[in-house]
């Protein structure tokens, strides 16, 4: 009797551990939580913006631009292919582009390359010996400070001595400490992809809607609850701001009014 009222606790225990994997892993292929839907509201990329759009061929010709993929090698750091596309298109009808965060320099590169003759790019990292003045708080989570450290190695990059290097401009320091009152309205698209600690991504963010245009979007990369410190800010922020998440993709985007 024993063996059967035993057997029957570990089947149940066993079935409902498979259930819950199952769920879970189900939730996080279609980015959502097992009871429900991530806090910031998820739209296809065509109801984002028309460059998406799909045609009776499928993607049209708006989604054509200059792209790397990943290949069989991911950039350090990198965007997914989809996220590269969704930059890459973008940016073609964008002249002022500012990104926190360059680290190989592929994003950038697309975005000069898929943008008018007449862009600017702007892009930030932390170099490998400035280290030192990179700020933590006490409630930053300390593996995405370390990421974002071992992340701050680049001084080359994959731009470097291209045509499109001519449209870049490289700033190098820490994104706590860049002024952001010369840049204030001025850039049309901002990618946030710094440091993931909370602290940077709260700050990076403050900075970016200041230095946004009307009409003007900003994207952030990683919005994933592994992510805690961009998945916490922006749930914060979604109830203050029309953020939306674009499917299949890790990038939340808000478009400023125009
Ligand atoms: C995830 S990588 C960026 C990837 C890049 N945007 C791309 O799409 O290929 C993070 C970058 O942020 C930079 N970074 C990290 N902390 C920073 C900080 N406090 N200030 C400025 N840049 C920072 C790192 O040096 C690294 O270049």
């Amino acid at each position: 009797m024993i063996f059967v009222v035993l057997y029957s606790f570990v089947a149940t225990v066993v079935s409902g551990w498979l259930a819950w994997r199952l769920l879970s892993l189900r939730a996080r292929r279609k980015n959502r939580f097992v009871f429900g839907p991530w806090p910031v509201p998820m739209v296809a990329l065509g109801d984002f913006d028309p460059a998406f759009s799909a045609t009776e061929f499928g993607p049209g010709l708006g989604g054509e631009v200059h792209f790397i993929s990943q290949g069989d090698k991911p950039a350090v750091g990198g965007v997914s292919d989809l996220e590269s596309w969704v930059l890459s298109v973008l940016a073609k009808g964008r002249t002022r582009i500012f990104e926190f965060g360059t680290c190989t320099g592929k994003t950038t590169y697309h975005l000069a390359r898929n943008s008018p003759a007449d862009a600017r790019i702007v892009t930030l990292t932390l170099p490998p010996e400035g280290h030192e003045a990179y700020v933590a708080s006490d409630r930053d989570d300390r593996e995405h400070g370390e990421i974002a450290l071992r992340e701050s190695r680049f001084t080359e990059f994959l731009y470097t001595g291209t045509e499109a290097a001519a449209k870049i401009e490289q700033l190098y320091g820490d994104s706590k400490a860049l002024d952001d009152a010369p840049h204030a309205g001025g850039f049309d698209l901002i990618f946030i992809d710094g440091s993931h600690a909370h602290s940077y991504v709260v700050s990076d963010t403050e900075k970016a809607l200041r230095m946004l245009k009307p009409g003007g979007i900003v994207l952030w990369h990683d919005y994933r609850p592994k992510v805690p410190g961009v998945f916490r800010h922006l749930g914060d922020l979604s109830k203050k701001l029309p953020l939306v998440h674009l499917a299949r993709t890790s990038l939340v985007a808000y478009r400023k009014p125009a």
